[in-house]
């Protein structure tokens, strides 16, 4: 499915993830302003979109001389600056609070036939869209981490969420050159439920001794054609990140996400995975 890129975008919160999601838009020929929550954080956010535009030309995904299309993209500390966007996706930090005052205040600075994004990894759309004034022009989407690299986008629908949104939603996906999957609202969406169960069951497999990290990863990569193996990504990951999503599925969904022991003693000795240096293997670079 191809599709056309909204002319105006907007992104909540230029940290990693927004300042990913604006350059995707911007490639894809859209207007694109990120606003922050002050100006030194505005202007580390457009630092960093910058960089990511100067990657993509290095790598010949952008034509030399594209960074200068001068008015495509703008920061701004003012949720105002969204009145024209057909699209605002919120990226700012996970937390459940913030993420609601942030959202009611976009909203209500949005044209009504707008939609509304909230790139959350595991918050759910649905007690997000309970604070909206229009839910049915709401709708997750998640974008993966490093957003240039990452293929998917996973589009989380609500309870109320138009049809005619996830449409939308699917033709922008499309537009930026991403893939999408169409997930209901339930806990770890598609990708992070799958993801940590296959995860946590390796670590109970290295529990038990039923074989070496590298052999239970190999078994994956080669056997299964996963590019990388379950142990590996949770060091990739960072095992605190897999560790709080567990803790959460496992409240949502019972027994089978309880975090294995191994994994809890590994972070409660500060072994974190690549960020720390070691996790489930030793890692000499950051
Ligand atoms: N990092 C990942 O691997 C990853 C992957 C998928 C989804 N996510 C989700 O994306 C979201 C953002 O994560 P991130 O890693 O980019 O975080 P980050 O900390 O790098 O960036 C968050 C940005 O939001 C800004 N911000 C904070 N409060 C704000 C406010 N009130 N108004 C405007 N801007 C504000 C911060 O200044 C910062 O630049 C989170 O919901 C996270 O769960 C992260």
């Amino acid at each position: 499915m191809s599709g056309r890129a909204p002319a105006r975008v907007g992104v909540l919160g230029g940290g990693r993830m927004g300042a990913g999601i604006a350059h995707a838009f911007l490639l894809a020929g859209a207007h694109v302003t990120v606003v922050e929550r002050d100006a030194s954080s505005a202007d580390a956010a457009a630092v960093r979109v910058r960089g990511i535009i100067a990657r993509s030309i290095e790598r010949g995904d952008a034509p030399p001389g594209w960074i200068e299309r001068g008015d495509a993209f703008t920061t701004s500390t003012e949720i105002a600056a969204f009145a024209a966007c057909e699209l605002v996706i919120e990226a700012v930090p996970e937390d459940r609070a913030l993420k609601a005052d942030a959202l009611a205040r976009v909203e209500a600075a949005q044209r009504p036939g707008a939609v509304l994004a909230s790139n959350t990894s595991s918050i759910s759309i649905d007690d997000l869209a309970a604070g909206l004034q229009r839910p049915e022009r709401f709708v997750g989407l998640h974008f993966f981490n490093p957003v240039p690299a990452s293929a998917l986008v996973e589009i989380v629908v609500g309870a109320s969420t138009d049809d005619a949104v996830v449409e939308a939603a699917r033709g922008w996906v499309a537009a930026i050159g991403k893939t999408a999957v169409v997930v209901r609202d339930s806990p770890g969406f598609a990708s992070s439920r799958l993801g940590v169960a296959l995860g946590l069951e390796a670590i109970r497999m290295l529990e038990e001794g039923v074989a070496s990290a590298a052999d239970i990863d190999a078994a994956m990569e080669l056997g299964y054609r996963h590019p990388v193996g379950p142990l590996r990504t949770t060091d990739l990951v960072g095992l605190d990140v897999r560790l709080g999503i567990a803790e959460e599925l496992h409240a949502a969904l019972g027994e089978r996400f309880a975090p294995p022991q191994l994994l809890r003693t590994l972070v409660a000795q500060g072994h974190l995975g690549r960020k720390t240096g070691r996790g489930f293997y030793e890692w000499s670079t950051p």
